[in-house]
């Protein structure tokens, strides 16, 4: 995220971005890419709720925490999560995703079939703000296709 975000805000952004989301882990909407070796290289989810609140959009999901290890990033783990999240959410009835995109995963979720809608102050905690992206993909065409 260095590419995006300078020190100072990225160091406690991400002092709450990598803290783990107890209900989303627990979800069963929340995925880990796991090496025979049993290394977590990447991780992602999607959840009915908007994130950081309890509104739910009839049909519309929320794409949550996806990250890559560094080491294994570019090398298809990330869309392969995605691929995973989509077919869940179009058994579950939803037809589109959303997502608060950092400003440096813009380029990741374009290549995943996301529009950018707009920019976006996202609010990790009271008075902690990350600019972001707004994104949105049709995924019932998934279903179909
Ligand atoms: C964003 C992230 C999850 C992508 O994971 P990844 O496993 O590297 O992504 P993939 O290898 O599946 O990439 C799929 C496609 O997305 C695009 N893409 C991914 N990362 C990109 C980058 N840094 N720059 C440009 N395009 C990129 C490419 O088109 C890529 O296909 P290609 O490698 O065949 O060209 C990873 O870089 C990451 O963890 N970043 C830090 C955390 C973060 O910002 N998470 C998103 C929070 S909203």
């Amino acid at each position: 995220m260095r590419s995006a975000y300078e020190e100072e805000v990225l160091s406690p952004a991400l002092q709450v971005m990598t803290k783990a989301n107890p209900s989303l882990l627990s979800s069963g909407k929340f995925y880990l890419a796991i090496l025979p070796t049993g290394l977590v290289v990447g991780c992602g989810g999607w959840s009915p709720e908007q994130p950081g609140k309890e509104t739910v959009e009839q049909r519309l999901g929320h794409v949550r925490h996806f990250a890559v290890h560094p080491d294994w990033t570019r090398r298809g783990i990330g869309r392969s999560v995605f691929t995973v999240c989509v077919r869940a959410a179009c058994a579950a009835g939803l037809m589109t995703f959303e997502c608060n995109s950092s400003l440096n995963a813009e380029k990741f979720y374009r290549a995943l079939g996301f529009v950018r809608i707009r920019e976006i102050d996202i609010e990790l905690k009271p008075s902690l703000m990350l600019r972001g992206v707004l994104m949105r993909r049709n995924i019932y065409e998934d279903l179909v296709s």
